[in-house]
């Protein structure tokens, strides 16, 4: 009988394409080509370097020693790229990261969904208005969101300004990050706060601001922000023709994805025997996965073991998004089988991705409650089997949106249109940010009480 012998598959940037693959735009391919060429001659955005940075302060996670919040966009856009915004986008994460130091008590790694949230999976590739059907917008790096047929088609030159738009918005937040957190931060405008329900938050945002003073009289200098050092950016590694032309190697042969310091399977491409399991298997960065009610254990598994063979640890965050409904029983089933695998993972939370849906106006919308209870099945889940939180994952932006739906911020389903501007999910509005970053120093205290 005739032998059969095995294909070696050896590992390349480029050893995706001979997979199939989901969520991938159909480009026009000699557009395409064209462009892919001139992304792959283009510098990193991230040193390697700082890619290494950010595993050695995961292991420290991994340690119970510090804790991640990741935050930002659902997808950043070409239009919002001004000075200011990037500011106050900045800010929000550090007011955030300040709060939850001081109910945690550990150092927060930043890790912001920017310099390079361009692209976005769709749970339906169409989108139908009367009797037009138009591609779904697929994110800035794609096509346009505006619904005609000339701004829906994928044009691959959109890759090369997602590029510049992330290396402008890097340079940026690398001015921004160099100073001491108390100009970073600015002056906390405690009057916006008052309108939503958590004015007696007030007085321990007053506890920080003089600590904060205090510690900045004392060492200023010290006191300083280095981009690589406590501050990070992550995207979905969706786009594999963009992600590819960014992967550098080192002098030991080792592969880094320089688009961003970590990137994250979505929810939607995590199939084991696909591309994008198949690109990500092969760098060195830290990656999220992103995991849901249709995840199967059995794929998480397979996808873990192909993307973290050494078992290291810090290199992968499961990034849990079961939804309200679903993540008591969900996060139970999984840890339990976990234990089991003893494979080395850290375990996230984003409230977010499982709590969307549509108001009868057909605004996509999450309640504010429900998120909330999220966070608070996953912290309590996760302490009935002793494993640390290794942080949280938002979508929020520094405007006063309205976004998601919340009473005590005076946002109901009847009013989520008055100020919704999100180009995808719904995000926490500054209030709500703030709320939320409250409400974990609360649950985790309980929870360690
Ligand atoms: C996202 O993070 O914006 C996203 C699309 O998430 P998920 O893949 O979990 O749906
Ligand atoms: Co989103």
């Amino acid at each position: 009988m005739k032998k059969i012998v095995p294909i070696t598959k050896k590992w390349s940037p480029g050893s995706w394409m001979n997979l199939p693959i989901k969520q991938s735009p159909s480009w026009p391919p000699q557009e395409l080509d064209k462009v892919v060429k001139k992304l792959f001659s283009f510098p990193p955005l991230i040193p390697i370097n700082e890619i290494e940075i950010l595993k050695k302060q995961l292991k420290k996670v991994a340690k119970n020693k510090s804790f991640i919040l990741v935050a930002g966009d659902c997808a950043e856009t070409f239009s919002d790229f001004n000075q200011s915004l990037i500011e106050r986008k900045l800010q929000i994460i550090f007011k955030m990261s300040l709060i939850l130091s001081y109910g945690i008590n550990k150092p927060i790694i930043k890790i912001a969904r920017l310099a390079g949230q361009f692209a976005k999976p769709r749970s339906s590739l169409t989108e139908t208005i009367g009797k037009v059907c138009l591609p779904s917008y697929m994110g800035d790096a794609v096509n346009d969101k505006e619904f005609n047929l000339k701004s829906r088609s994928f044009d691959p030159k959109r890759l090369i300004k997602a590029y510049y738009h992330s290396a402008t918005t890097l340079n940026v937040l690398r001015s921004l990050t160099d100073k001491s957190i108390h100009d970073i931060i600015g002056k906390w405008d405690n009057k916006k706060i008052l309108g939503k329900n958590i004015s007696p938050l007030i007085t321990d945002i007053a506890r920080i601001e003089r600590a904060m003073h205090a510690m900045s009289t004392i060492n200023d200098y010290n006191n300083r922000y280095r981009f690589s050092k406590d501050f990070f950016t992550a995207h979905e590694a969706l786009l594999l023709d963009y992600e590819q032309a960014l992967t550098k190697s080192n002098f030991d042969d080792k592969w880094y994805d320089t688009s961003s310091h970590l990137v994250w399977l979505g929810y939607r491409t995590g199939q084991p025997d696909h591309a994008h399991v198949e690109f990500l298997s092969g760098i060195e960065n830290p990656i999220g996965i992103k995991v849901g009610p249709e995840t199967s254990f059995n794929d998480l598994n397979q996808i873990i073991k192909k993307l973290n063979p050494k078992n290291e640890f810090g290199k992968i965050i499961l990034i849990i998004r079961y939804g309200v409904s679903s993540i008591d029983k969900c996060l139970r089933q999984l840890v339990k089988k976990m234990i089991k695998t003893n494979h080395r993972v850290l375990w996230m939370c984003d409230p977010m991705h499982g709590n969307t849906y549509k108001t009868n106006k057909g605004f996509k919308t999450r309640n504010f409650k429900d998120i909330k209870n999220e966070l608070k099945y996953f912290f309590k889940i996760l302490k009935v089997y002793n494993i640390p939180p290794a942080g949280v994952h938002f979508e929020l932006t520094p405007e006063n949106v309205t976004e998601c739906v919340d009473e005590s911020d005076n946002i109901h389903q009847s009013n989520v249109h008055e100020k919704y501007e999100t180009a995808c999910d719904p995000r926490l509005n500054n209030n709500q940010s703030l709320d939320i970053a409250f409400s974990i120093n609360k649950i985790t205290g309980e929870s360690n009480g």
